[in-house]
């Protein structure tokens, strides 16, 4: 059966993400079949799904009904019958290889030949999730970030086989959701905020391992600086800006390398220094830098004091 042209759509696994996933889909006018063998899953869905619509900021923009919307989310009894004539097929199953790999060859077995097939893994990449089935060149990541009903990023990856028309298919959905979608240009596994996530954790623990704050004290400088500032302005940019007239370069050369050290990692090399360089000057041109750290200062004096108000 072909089912681009229906808008049915498929959620498996309704934990923490499955759930948000089911109730932007319903958000967006799709009907949503939703399969987990826990046996509180009519019940659960009735509990989040409503709930998470009426939370999803266009949704809330919109005034739409959201007892209504919520009507567009189903039980499914089976895989076979979440899956059989939905156009879409996100899979929000627990993060284990092995679980993904036999899914995702159930998946196919069922779903329309035409049917996108996406896992919400955090780090496994779609060549791995995907060693199961006999064509895996249609399974991409769509990786969301908790809660997904609430934070815009989407991270789209895809093995190297898989086409970019099915890629373009995807992005569009997202983008249709309301969703901020971003292709990776290659895979690697954690993908990009995972792997940027695993250091600052990391790091986190160590400082609060080494008695130098506690927890709750480590959380409080994070919000008090790098929350504020990386919510304007990502950490390149931030350190293009920071390098003043020596740009990125600057920065890097004359603070950062240091630190980077300090903390016992290899400092960036000449040439990787040359190529934020390169880019920053495409992407940030001299002649706009006023106006982005004006930007950044207007969104960062509105962030602070938004944030005390709520
Ligand atoms: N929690 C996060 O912050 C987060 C963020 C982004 C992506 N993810 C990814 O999303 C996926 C789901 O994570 P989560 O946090 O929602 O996990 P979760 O444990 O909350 O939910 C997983 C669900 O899968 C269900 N399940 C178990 N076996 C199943 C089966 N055979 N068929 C269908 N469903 C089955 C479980 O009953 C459970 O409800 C993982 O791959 C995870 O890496 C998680």
């Amino acid at each position: 059966m072909s089912t681009q042209t229906t808008k049915n759509t498929a959620v498996i696994g309704a934990g923490v993400i499955g759930l948000s996933w089911a109730a932007m889909f319903a958000a967006a006018g799709y009907q949503v079949r939703v399969y987990d063998p826990r046996p509180d899953l009519a019940d659960i869905l009735h509990a989040s799904v409503a709930l998470y619509i009426s939370q999803i900021p266009a949704v809330q923009n919109a005034g739409a009904d959201v007892n209504a919307l919520a009507q567009n989310v189903s039980v499914a009894q089976s895989v076979e019958e979440a899956v059989c004539d939905a156009m879409l097929i996100q899979e929000a199953g627990p993060e284990k290889i092995e679980f993904k790999q036999a899914l995702f060859a159930q998946i196919e077995q069922f779903a329309a030949p035409d049917a996108m097939i996406v896992s919400s893994s955090s780090g496994i990449p779609s060549s791995v999730a995907g060693l199961k089935m006999r064509d895996a060149s249609r399974l991409l990541i769509g990786h969301p970030f908790n809660p997904p009903h609430i934070l815009p990023l989407v991270e789209v990856c895809a093995a190297p086989s898989t086409a970019q028309r099915h890629i373009d298919v995807l992005m569009d959905f997202y983008t249709h959701l309301g969703k901020k979608p971003i292709q990776l240009h290659k895979e690697i596994k954690g993908f990009v905020v995972n792997r940027l996530q695993a250091v600052l954790i990391r790091e986190a623990a160590f400082l609060v391992e080494q008695g130098v704050v506690n927890m709750a004290e480590l959380d409080e400088l994070f919000k008090q600086s790098l929350g504020v500032r990386y919510a304007t302005i990502g950490p390149l940019l931030s350190s293009c800006l920071g390098g003043g007239a020596g740009g990125v370069s600057g920065f890097m050369n004359h603070i950062m390398n240091g630190l980077i050290e300090t903390v016992g990692q290899t400092p960036l090399s000449a040439a990787s220094i040359d190529l934020l360089e390169t880019q920053s000057q495409e992407a940030y041109p001299a002649e706009l830098r006023a106006q982005l750290i004006q930007k950044r200062d207007r969104q960062q004096i509105w962030l602070v004091s938004g944030l005390e108000a709520v």
